[in-house]
């Protein structure tokens, strides 16, 4: 079976964590401060402050702005996680519209659902393009918001020749195991903010003042430390972050591959009438963390991921709408916004990692043109 994903690891990541055993330290330690520091530079950000996944980096990203009992501006169209991190900060998620050719957040629409209590904008790169940044800071600016991103399909991507990561306030990304980069699982606020990115680091930590390593070896009281506000136990290690490191240093072999990649797709499904190949803006480069396709319609879409499976071809949906879950439903009532609503129908995803060999690129694309819609 063709995997969606595949994680593209090898002997660099296999000696990296060797060395980090052999070493006798493998908690949040020197690792994890390296691989937060090339982060940082790569992202062009401050301050990289490392968590053990990306839904932990959203929860400590949104605390830090204290958003207790206030609405954040997010996406439906999106990880549970991204809508999940607004709930464990006891605030209350406001769906925004989507675009129908990226499938992120439509400015236009969000600035409709801003209100007296509206004290962020949750804007999630979906698939690895980044959103709109400048009409979404704008609005910010105007309404005196946060811009939080959810760069966790976006680990390269960039809008206007930055970096996405470093568009807005804060930012957070996920490492877990089919991310572009991955460290098993780990995650990454990034921000430019001093204090935010000490108030996360302390947070991560269950809210001790000064972490472990930072400790040893100090004159003194070096076991002392203080507790001044309850934080929680989301510190990367540093066997991951032995493993981002030697990650990072192939992030953009592994970002080309999936553009080279990505072209192929388009290139051999631009004049099959009854499928949209996905967008890009021109002023934006996209990390192609995932391809989704637009198909006609939901009954060939469905019959598409049949035949798919047929073929040993596996394909995924990304994202029913958040709304439309339980949980989401009991809370938020029965919320619709068009455009979601209406194209998770028919988006599809197919195949796409930097390890996809020729002849499985050429099977999907076959399997996919002989398909009688
Ligand atoms: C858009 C988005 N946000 C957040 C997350 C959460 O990241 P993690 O799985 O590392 O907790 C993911 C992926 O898993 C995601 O796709």
């Amino acid at each position: 079976m063709i995997p969606v994903f595949r994680p593209a690891l090898g002997a660099e990541e296999a000696d990296a964590v060797r060395a980090v055993m052999e070493s006798n330290y493998i908690g949040c330690g020197p690792k994890v401060k390296e691989f937060e520091k090339k982060f940082a530079d790569f992202t062009g950000v401050k301050y990289a402050v490392a968590t053990n996944s990306g839904t932990a980096a959203l929860h400590l990203g949104l605390k830090v702005l204290d958003i207790d009992k206030k609405e954040i501006i997010s996406s439906p169209l999106t990880f549970v996680s991204t809508i999940h991190s607004i709930l464990y900060n006891k605030a209350v998620p406001v769906f925004s519209g989507i675009q129908s050719d990226t499938l992120n957040i439509a400015p236009d629409i969000a600035r409709k659902k801003i209100s007296e209590k509206t004290k962020a904008i949750l804007s999630v790169h979906f698939g690895g393009h980044p959103c709109d940044m400048d009409e979404i800071n704008e609005l910010a600016k105007e309404n005196n918001l946060f811009v939080v991103e959810d760069a966790a399909h976006a680990c390269g991507s960039e809008y206007k020749g930055k970096k996405a990561g470093n568009l807005g306030n804060l930012s957070c990304f996920s490492f877990q195991a089919t991310k572009n980069l991955t460290t098993g699982d780990g995650g990454m606020i990034a921000t430019n903010d001093k204090e935010m990115a000490e108030r996360a680091r302390r947070l991560r930590w269950l809210g001790i003042s000064e972490g472990t390593f930072e400790r040893i070896g100090k004159k003194g009281y070096g076991w002392d430390y203080d507790v001044s506000e309850l934080g929680f136990r989301y510190e990367m290690n540093d066997i991951a972050a032995a493993i981002g490191i030697a990650q990072l240093k192939k992030l953009g072999a592994a970002n080309k591959k999936r553009r080279e990649i990505t072209k192929q797709y388009n290139d051999s499904f631009s004049r099959l009438d009854w499928l949209d190949i996905p967008a890009e803006r021109s002023y934006v480069k996209s990390s192609n963390h995932n391809y989704v396709v637009k198909i006609k319609n939901q009954k060939i879409r469905d019959r598409l991921i049949t035949h798919l499976a047929e073929n040993n071809i596996s394909s995924s949906v990304h994202y029913k709408p958040i709304y439309m879950h339980t949980l989401y439903r009991k809370i938020a009532g029965n919320i619709s916004t068009p455009v979601a609503d209406e194209i998770w129908k028919r988006i599809l995803t197919l195949p796409l990692f930097p390890g996809l060999k020729d002849g499985e690129i050429e099977k999907v694309v076959d399997c996919v043109k002989k398909f009688k819609p």
